[in-house]
């Protein structure tokens, strides 16, 4: 089974050929990154407009590195919610167009269903059940996935999402936009230790709130203007590292489930990264941490999900909407 997945939620334009939900032949990310750089976030008309100039070139280029062409792929994904509707619209009528033209079923998936996907990409014989932290730009949720397609939500954030706070705070301290990659790459010349930043809601259930932690941030910083801004982001980071890793493995606790793994945007981060891989080294728990590339948006995931998708619900229909506040 050949699935050609597309993503167009936000401001990567992306296209891949996987098979059987594992087997990743091609993965294509085209960002529009340096297009919104200059205003300090996604322009959700800017990101439209350049998933309509780039869809049709990053689809090409996909099916080329895997290899393949059109009529050797078997179905056809997009993520269809959540994301930008106008940049939603772009990858869901592309995916819709290919389908009506070959015959193909379509399959919609879900941005945050895909972001939990990475993990079996980056190891094919990962089975359920896991406990996944996805940590992006949107959403910071803890779930235990008990079978494909079936999901507990056992933790969410009460208001910032984890790459919010990354990015809030990178825009703060002048850092740019995307915040997260600035803030990781600062924190490396810093000290984690330089400043006691609150760990909000650390033994509090597994729910998260990082609003207070920006917000601590920020007073801390008009307080002590000279402090080195890299002992800031630092601090700032190892205060949301903390936060997660307790809560993961707080879930594995709860649930019972040892294999634990991460996605999403935030999941790209090296101090969670390094976090992660020490707990697996102790022993604590089994972890399964994909490739940056992977975790970050991209359409590897989307045709992995699908796979799985298509097997349990069969096609989408093609008179299905683009939904851009889709639930999980
Ligand atoms: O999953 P993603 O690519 O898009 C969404 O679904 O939102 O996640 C984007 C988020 C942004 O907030 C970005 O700042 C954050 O992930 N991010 C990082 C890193 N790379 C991306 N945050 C921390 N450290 C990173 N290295
Ligand atoms: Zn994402």
């Amino acid at each position: 089974m050949r699935i050609l997945g597309i993503e167009t939620s936000c401001d990567e334009t992306a296209a891949a050929v996987v098979e059987d939900g594992r087997l990743v032949r091609s993965s294509v990310v085209a960002s529009q990154a340096d297009l919104h750089a200059r205003f300090g976030g996604v322009v959700p008309e800017i990101a439209s407009r350049a998933h309509v100039e780039l869809i049709g070139d990053t689809v090409a280029q996909a099916l080329v590195e895997a290899g393949t062409s059109l009529e050797e792929i078997d179905a056809v994904a997009a993520v269809h919610g959540p994301g930008l509707a106008g940049a939603l619209l772009v990858g869901v009528s592309a995916a819709k167009a290919i389908a009506l033209a070959t015959g193909m079923p379509y399959i919609g998936v879900h941005h945050h269903e895909a972001h939990l996907y990475a993990a079996f990409l980056e190891d094919p014989s990962l089975e359920p059940p896991v406990v996944t932290l996805v940590v992006s730009g949107g959403h910071t949720l803890l779930i235990a996935m008990e079978a494909h397609g079936r999901y507990r939500v056992l933790g969410q954030t009460v208001d910032d999402a984890a790459g919010e706070a990354f990015d809030k705070i990178a825009r703060f301290l002048g850092l740019g936009y995307p915040g997260g990659p600035a803030i990781d790459r600062l924190a490396t010349s810093g000290d984690p230790d330089a400043i006691a930043f609150p760990r909000p809601m650390r033994t509090d259930g597994l729910d998260f709130s990082f609003s207070g932690l920006k917000t601590a941030v920020v007073l801390h910083v008009r307080k002590h203007p000279d402090d080195d801004v890299a002992d800031v982001a630092a601090s700032f980071q190892a205060a949301i590292v903390d936060v997660l890793t307790e809560k993961l493995l707080a879930a594995a606790r709860v649930t019972g489930i040892e294999t634990l793994v991460i996605g999403g945007g935030v999941a790209a981060n090296s101090a969670l990264r390094a976090r992660l891989l020490d707990v697996a080294v102790r022993g604590d728990a089994r972890v399964v941490i994909p490739a940056i590339a992977l975790c970050t948006d991209n359409a590897a995931m989307v045709a992995a999900v699908a796979a799985y998708r298509l097997a349990a619900d069969g096609p989408t229909p093609l008179d299905d909407a683009a939904v851009p506040n889709l639930a999980l």
